[in-house]
């Protein structure tokens, strides 16, 4: 039996400080697209790790007095509790300064060089270590980068890359494979920019040595970005197998200010060692907070073990994904963060299980009702959950978080309509027979919601699905995809626990 495999990264980031919400914001997407690929029957890797070379992280380090080994260190670790705290679920975890990687760029040099891919010349320029981006003259803006970075002149020597070469190699790639870049707004801005024309790159530096020196001439160290890129590559490189299975990759995640990198310097450093690139780069927006630029000398840098330690990991997941469209730039308010919650996890979702299990409970013995004919508006009701899962679906697929959330969300709805309308509690102890039809079919929509949620808010997904009286060894497995399905629709008779609330208000 052959599986279908699904490689999905987010950026490696960078141990100079503390991980903020943006970095949660990139490795929670990634992991509510893997979590949902699991349970539509995927082989995951999903893939994070931190980037631990290059001079903005030496600086740090010298600023804190600390050796840079010492330094990458205890900052990869708070990475690594990042990843507990908001509950991801990243099968591997790549640091560049692991020998696995080492290694791996060591050789993809050599094949560089082989293939006459590199040569030394001598860099003139600027460069921004905040970045870690060179800059030609023409970029930089009232003495900074476009980015607002610090530049210093650079004088050195140096290795290129022939990037030049790639150019009509790289329009021909993107024409080819129309949804490399996504969005498509971003596509056009990657393609105008190749179509100006491509410099060859500065691949190597002298003047700082915390980094992977380049074979057989070690005064140099490789240019932190070759460097960082292969870390999708060399996670791969100690089992041939998985090679085999997960590359091409099928996703990379990251955001809109590392776009370049990824889509043009990225297929050509593969092209040139005759590798495939890969399959798709999605780049998101960026947070501001409460309407400002988010930065660590404005001090409004939200940190987000904070914010769950305050508010519980599932509402920041939900808020997160759910507050802007995956893709654009969003603020972060956090009266939004409790009106979201409140409206659409409290009152909706909360509310309908809520209403629906109590009844199940106190007047049904506790067990799920035996449905008798469904009427028009029970099997509309009905289709329309079975039917959301194709959509959700199919919008992950595309990387519409936002708009799989609203799906979701929009089912509670549906349900909650359908609860007024036909007004259960009127029928307790005079119509069992209907009762248990709307009720079988209410539980039926909850448990597609549920089904639905667990990639994004996994913990209360679950206990919805315990709720149900579903069994506790199969709630924790995951429940697949396709029980989603009416042929898999809930047993009658089915005993359910004491009903507990599920979200509390903010
Ligand atoms: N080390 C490089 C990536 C190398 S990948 C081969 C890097 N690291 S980073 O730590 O600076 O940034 C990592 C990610 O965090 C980027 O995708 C960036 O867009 C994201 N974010 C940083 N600040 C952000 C916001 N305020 N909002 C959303 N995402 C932001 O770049």
């Amino acid at each position: 039996m052959t599986f279908p495999y699904y490689y999905i990264t987010t950026p490696i980031y960078y141990v100079n400080d503390s991980p903020h919400i943006g970095h949660a914001y990139t490795t929670l997407a990634c992991d509510v697209i893997a979590r949902f690929k699991r349970l539509d029957g995927y082989r995951v890797k999903f893939l994070t790790g931190t980037d631990e070379h290059g001079q903005k992280i030496e600086q740090s380090a010298r600023k804190a007095n600390i050796e840079p080994k010492i330094f990458v260190d205890q900052l990869s670790l708070s990475f690594k509790n990042l990843l507990e705290v908001m509950n991801f679920s990243n099968d591997d975890f790549i640091r560049t300064t692991e020998e696995r990687h080492v290694k791996f760029v060591e050789g993809i040099w050599e094949q560089m060089m082989d293939s006459d891919n590199i040569y030394l010349g001598k860099y003139s320029g600027w460069y921004a270590i905040r970045d870690e981006a060179f800059y030609s003259e023409q970029d930089i803006i009232d003495g900074k980068a476009p980015t607002g970075a610090e530049v210093k002149w650079v004088e050195e020597e140096s290795y290129f890359f022939r990037l030049s070469q790639w150019q009509e190699k790289l329009l021909k790639f993107y024409e080819d494979n129309p949804d490399f870049i996504a969005p498509e707004s971003r596509r056009n801005e990657v393609i105008s920019f190749v179509k100006n024309g491509l410099k060859d790159i500065s691949i190597s530096r002298t003047s700082f040595s915390w980094g992977i020196k380049v074979p057989n001439d070690p005064k140099h160290v490789i240019y932190v970005w070759l460097d960082a890129l292969f870390n999708y590559l060399s996670s791969l490189s100690n089992n041939i197998e998985d090679k085999n299975n997960y590359w091409p990759c099928d996703l990379h995640v990251i955001g809109k200010d590392i776009l370049h990198f990824h889509a043009v310097y990225w297929p050509a450093f593969l092209m040139s060692i005759g590798e495939a690139p890969p399959k798709r780069i999605f780049a998101h927006g960026w947070w501001t907070n409460e309407g400002e630029k988010i930065s660590k000398s404005l001090g409004n840098v939200i940190d987000p073990i904070k914010l769950v330690r305050e508010v519980g990991v599932d509402y920041v997941r939900y808020f997160l994904l759910r507050e802007i469209p995956f893709g654009n730039d969003g603020n972060y308010a956090q009266n939004n963060l409790i009106s979201r919650v409140n409206a659409e996890l409290v009152n909706n979702i909360g509310n309908l299980v809520n209403r629906v299990l109590k009844i199940i409970y106190r007047d049904c013995d506790g067990k799920i009702p035996t449905p008798n004919e469904f009427s028009e508006e029970d099997n509309k009701i009905l289709q329309n959950s079975y039917k959301i899962v194709d959509k959700v679906r199919s919008e992950i697929n595309k990387q519409e978080l936002h708009k799989a959330l609203a799906s979701i969300i929009s089912l509670g709805e549906m349900a909650n309509g359908y609860i007024d309308k036909q007004a259960p509690w009127r029928l307790i102890g005079k119509d069992v027979d209907r009762l248990s039809t709307i009720l079988y079919s209410l539980v039926e929509c909850i448990r597609i919601i549920g089904i639905l949620l667990q990639a994004f808010i996994p913990v209360s997904a679950k206990n919805i699905l315990f709720n149900l009286g579903i069994k506790q060894n199969l709630v924790e497995e995951g429940i697949p995809l396709s029980y989603a399905e009416s042929k898999h629709s809930i047993a009658s008779g089915q005993l359910i626990p004491e009903p507990k609330a599920l979200f509390s208000k903010l």
